[in-house]
């Protein structure tokens, strides 16, 4: 097993969706799935290509109610290519899947170049046998580009042999079975055209947020015979005609060029890519420019662990997360979709997640993680607008985010389990506001970019925290301020069993949280230039008695316990255990504990399950100090197990329903319980790659998940924080590893290398450093000159102290 290599044997229609998904091809400005040529949506293969922020909206009718969702769009196919011999029957599922034609088929993913190979021999009923390989890359070395090269030989025949090479505008987005009832027709086909020769293109725009789209492509292959086929609107081709003589190898080279209306330096887009196409190398130079961008990448992503199946996946989750956000998202306005741009679940949107996928960038790519920051900053207006509506101060982010930054959540959802369409109440997560706050002030840290925080990071956060201190309502009997009617991350509570209205009380998460970025702001206020500050206050008319306010929710926001431990939210300790063990012998896998309760006209709201971590966020996000700070301002005194205590509480009644859940809890059981954390780790690790939620990875990978567990080995078990000035380091390494190296940029410093094994921790800085770097573990530290290391031992992979 290679490191690098994600490799098929065998054709398996049941199994494409997940290779699609897993295969996808992408580069930031777009992404393609690793879909068959030949293949069209057929119920097991579905060729969608994305392109980041390209969102479309339409109206569906359900139950009888009309229901508006914003898409991500599903581009024009670019890749359809098939070939037939002899007259016979063109290379599609129905070949493939025929065991007496198709010979031998593998695929592989070549992690590190980002290329798709497939390898297949299939044979006719008149024995003719023919090979063909082909290699694909969408590049990172220039966004607008995807090739596909295509090498057949006649093994054992001479004759005819025809390819054709399509663009296809047709496609709509029907990527995911539960939102077959809902509208997903979104482009509109506009023109079509091609040139005898070598190039084919169309264009449409997209039904109603009208972005034009177009694609070109140009094939090469030494033809007798070339024309242009075009059948239908929306679709266009290239038929081809060789000679095949055996045994001599034909290459065709498809390249194809991708623009769309809102690309800058463009005049139209359909001039754009055929200019493109016709200006691209071929395949061989678009391969090896593609090749070295790719270096470039992954020589800025140095993380590794001494286990070679440990490390594959790592470097497959590393891999998808830059091709979803990579150097060529800098100059978009996009955010973090959160099944990447590898399929339609979520519809493209935007949630919390960028929470697992930042810290990961922020510490290697800075510039990609801020233009992440800034497409919340540009959304900065919606978000007051719907604090305004909403009768709050502030800014309200959306739970669900798209392209104008409006709320995204759908109203209704589909439980397939019962049939029925359900009220769907998740936009109340008003948390994902403070998840952004959160990354703001993270990002500071790690970077010490002051500009940033000064011209965008200071307001949101303000913002945020004045939102949060605004919804909070002060009870006169407890002097504390609550927080009512909302949720937390846990899904699968939403409201009281015995109340009508949907929402919770004092989430804990929420509310601890909400303190901890109040806190923050105050911060940003202290610590922005004074003419900055001023301006700042008075241009969001930030008064001194609302400051005050600010400082006194950040002191009395309530929290609740129960059994020594913090209540994820009040009135919980009220409610029922569930019989996991009665539900688990009944059906297996109840990770959507949600479905099957409702399903039996029950509901997770009576009882102490939770989809996944709520409270235990707290300890994944915030330091044992910072937790202890903000806990001592809101008047607690925690016990020193309390961290201890509430994780062993939730983790048995937690059932996982996100793969986001084994990864929080993986990390905080690295804190306890060595086997525990490890399996939830090897679990999360094996999300998509295992597609462990049974089916929803062909819908798209769990793009935080897969950033998460990046996140978990760099900030866990290396232990690397950025709290303040320093660099933190407070390994906690697991049995399962001998050691985990990491190449980090931190606070404008390139080239900081971390080791560490169980025995000793190695942190050593490049001549070419700047600055000495404060570093700091278990109590020692230390500061490093440039070119110089340092060395302090560990004791089973922890401080010895
Ligand atoms: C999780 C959310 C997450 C979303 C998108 C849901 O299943 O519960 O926390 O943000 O998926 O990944």
């Amino acid at each position: 097993m290679s490191r690098w290599l994600l490799s098929y044997r065998g054709y398996d229609p049941e199994a494409e969706g997940v290779r699609e998904a897993l295969c996808t091809l992408g580069n930031g400005y777009f992404a393609t799935r690793g879909a068959q040529p030949e293949a069209t949506a057929d119920g097991f293969h579905y060729p969608g290509t994305y392109i980041a922020g390209c969102y479309d909206r339409l109206a569906s009718t359900v139950v009888g109610r009309t229901v508006v969702n914003e898409d991500l769009v599903n581009a024009p196919n670019w890749l359809p290519l098939t070939v037939r011999v002899e007259n016979g029957p063109w290379l599609g599922p129905a070949v493939l899947s025929s065991s007496s034609s198709l010979l031998s088929y593998r695929q592989e993913l070549d992690l590190r170049r980002g290329v798709l190979t497939r390898l297949l021999r299939f044979a006719d009923e008149a024995g003719r046998v023919t090979r063909m390989a082909q290699r694909r890359l969408v590049s990172m070395d220039d966004p607008h580009v995807a090739a596909l090269e295509t090498t057949i030989v006649a093994e054992n025949w001479s004759g005819r042999l025809e390819i054709r090479s399509a663009l296809d505008g047709r496609v709509t987005n029907a990527g995911v079975d539960r939102y077959r009832l809902l509208n997903g027709a979104h482009l509109v086909p506009a023109s079509e055209g091609g040139h005898q020769s070598e190039t084919v293109w169309l264009t449409c725009r997209t039904a109603t947020s009208d972005v034009g789209i177009a694609v070109a492509a140009r094939t090469r292959v030494d033809a007798a015979d070339k024309r242009t086929a075009h059948e239908e609107r929306g679709w266009i081709a290239h038929d081809l005609v060789v000679e095949a003589a055996e045994g001599v190898a034909i290459t065709v080279e498809k390249v194809a060029a991708l623009y769309t209306s809102r690309d800058r330096a463009v005049e139209e887009p359909g001039e754009a890519a055929r200019t493109h196409t016709d200006r691209a190398t071929g395949f061989d130079e678009l391969l090896e420019r593609h090749t070295l961008a790719w270096g470039r990448l992954w020589r800025r992503c140095q993380l590794g662990v001494d286990r070679e199946d440990v490390q594959r996946v790592l470097n497959l989750h590393m891999f998808h997360l830059l091709q979803t956000v990579s150097e060529h998202t800098v100059d978009l306005d996009v955010g973090v979709p959160a099944r990447g741009l590898h399929g339609e679940a979520y519809r493209g949107h935007v949630f919390w997640d960028e929470l697992f996928v930042l810290p990961f960038l922020t510490l290697r790519f800075p510039e990609i993680a801020r233009s992440l920051l800034l497409y919340r900053s540009r959304r900065l207006p919606e978000a007051r607008w719907a604090a305004r509506e909403a009768g709050h101060r502030g800014a309200m982010y959306p739970w669900q985010s798209g392209g104008d930054g409006r709320e995204e959540t759908q109203r209704l959802h589909l439980n397939p389990r019962s049939g029925r369409w359900l009220p769907d109440h998740s936009h109340l997560q008003r948390h994902v506001g403070l998840a952004i706050a959160h990354n703001v002030w993270r990002f500071y840290e790690a970077t010490g970019d002051a500009e940033f925080l000064a011209e965008y990071g200071a307001e949101m956060l303000l913002e945020i925290a004045r939102f949060f201190a605004d919804l909070a309502t002060y009870n006169r009997t407890l002097d504390r301020y609550e927080i009512r009617g909302v949720m937390g991350p846990d899904e699968y509570h939403d409201g009281y069993p015995d109340r009508d209205e949907p929402g919770l009380d004092n989430n804990a998460y929420t509310n601890v949280m909400a303190a901890w970025v109040l806190c923050r702001a105050l911060d940003v206020l202290a610590l922005l230039p004074g003419d900055r500050r001023d301006e700042l206050r008075e241009r969001l008319g930030l008064t001194r008695e609302e400051i005050t306010r600010l400082e006194d929710v950040s002191r009395k926001m309530r929290v609740v316990f129960h059994d020594g431990v913090i209540s994820q939210f009040e009135g919980y300790a009220n409610l029922e255990e569930l019989d996991w063990e009665g539900y688990r012998h009944r059906y297996g896998d109840i990770r959507r504990l949600d479905r099957i309760l409702e399903a039996e006209g029950d509901s997770p709201n009576r009882y102490k399950a939770s989809k996944q971590a709520d409270v235990l966020m707290l300890f994944h996000l915030l330091s044992r100090e910072e937790i202890d700070t903000i806990l001592a301002r809101l008047g607690h005194t925690p016990a020193p197990d309390l961290i201890n205590r509430t994780t062993a509480y939730y983790l048995p009644r937690t059932c996982h329903g996100s793969t986001l859940s084994s990864l929080v809890h993986a990390w905080l059981m690295a804190r306890v319980d060595g086997e525990d954390a490890w399996r939830l780790f090897m679990d999360s690790l094996n999300s998509d790659i295992g597609d462990s939620r049974h089916g929803t990875t062909a819908e798209g990978i769990h793009l935080g998940a897969m950033a998460g567990t990046v996140n978990l080995v760099q900030r866990c078990y290396a232990g690397i924080s950025t709290q303040g000035t320093v660099l933190h380091i407070d390994p906690r390494l697991p049995a399962g590893v001998g050691e985990v190296r990491l190449g980090l940029r931190y606070r404008g410093h390139w080239g900081i290398d971390v080791s560490v094994r169980h025995d000793r921790l190695r942190v050593a800085l490049n001549p070419g450093v700047a600055f000495p770097i404060e570093v700091a573990c278990g109590g020692e530290t230390a500061v490093i000159e440039p070119g110089g290391s340092w060395e302090t031992p560990l004791l089973d992979g922890r401080p010895a102290a």
